[in-house]
């Protein structure tokens, strides 16, 4: 008897993310056509032919549904991946989805980030910004964990400065904030769980090298629509 093909399971961050990485898949003849409809309420889409399963989760959950085998293969943001700290393979960068992880604040916040001060800074991503302050800029700071709209903090009075990311730049500038430092560049990655890097190795590696080359031939639009 024929060997029963299992499925590949993706787990896709859900909004612009998701939509990019099917644009992606596309090139490398990948479809869901379920996907597509608007008015589905399904959680999980499925592709019988090429055996290929996809849900959409929200960010912070795709490292931990990796982690934990239920998804093969998880698109998400290399932010999200630092931030969890889970055990899983970063395998590639998918070009989609470029921001800055950046130190934030007023002008006049600048000073505080050379010396020593105990300053507050605001973010999300609170292992982010310990991992920065503790480890690269051995300065000790008070972190504080918010979750959204983080740019009001200093506005506030909340903190000096936040650690957040930055994209076009417009929210810092519509509220008279700057790029103090930067922490590290980021984009949409692929992460692999590594289970089934070991048993689907061939499907992997084989979906792996058909996006390198979609993405050296261009890859999809990096901006933000
Ligand atoms: C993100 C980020 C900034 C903004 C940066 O927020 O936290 O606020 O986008 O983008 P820009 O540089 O293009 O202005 P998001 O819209 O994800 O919402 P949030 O504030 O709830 O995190």
């Amino acid at each position: 008897m024929e060997k029963q093909t299992r499925y590949l399971t993706f787990a896709l961050t859900k909004g612009r993310l998701a939509n990019k990485t099917m644009e992606l898949f596309e090139k490398i003849g990948i479809t869901c056509e379920e996907m597509k409809d608007p008015d589905s309420r399904k959680l999980i889409f499925v592709n019988e032919e090429q055996k290929l399963r996809f849900f959409l989760a929200k960010g912070p959950d795709v490292p931990t549904y990796v982690e934990y085998g239920a998804a093969d293969i998880g698109i998400v943001g290399r932010d999200t991946i630092q931030e969890e700290g889970r055990k899983i393979y970063e395998v590639l960068d998918l070009g989609f989805g470029k921001c800055r992880m950046c130190v934030c604040g007023p002008e006049s916040a600048r000073d505080l980030l050379k010396g020593q001060e105990l300053i507050r800074v605001a973010t999300k991503y609170p292992h982010i910004a310990k991992d920065y302050f503790y480890n690269q800029k051995n300065q000790t700071v008070e972190i504080i964990k918010l979750n959204g709209s983080i740019e009001l903090a200093p506005i506030v009075g909340l903190s000096e400065v936040i650690v957040d990311i930055v994209e076009t730049g417009s929210t810092l500038r519509e509220n008279g904030l700057t790029v103090l430092e930067e922490v590290c560049p980021l984009s949409a990655r692929v992460v692999v769980n590594p289970v089934s890097m070991r048993m689907e190795h061939e499907r992997i590696a084989g979906l792996l090298s058909r996006l390198n080359e979609a993405i050296s031939k261009g890859g999809v639009n990096p901006c933000k629509s």
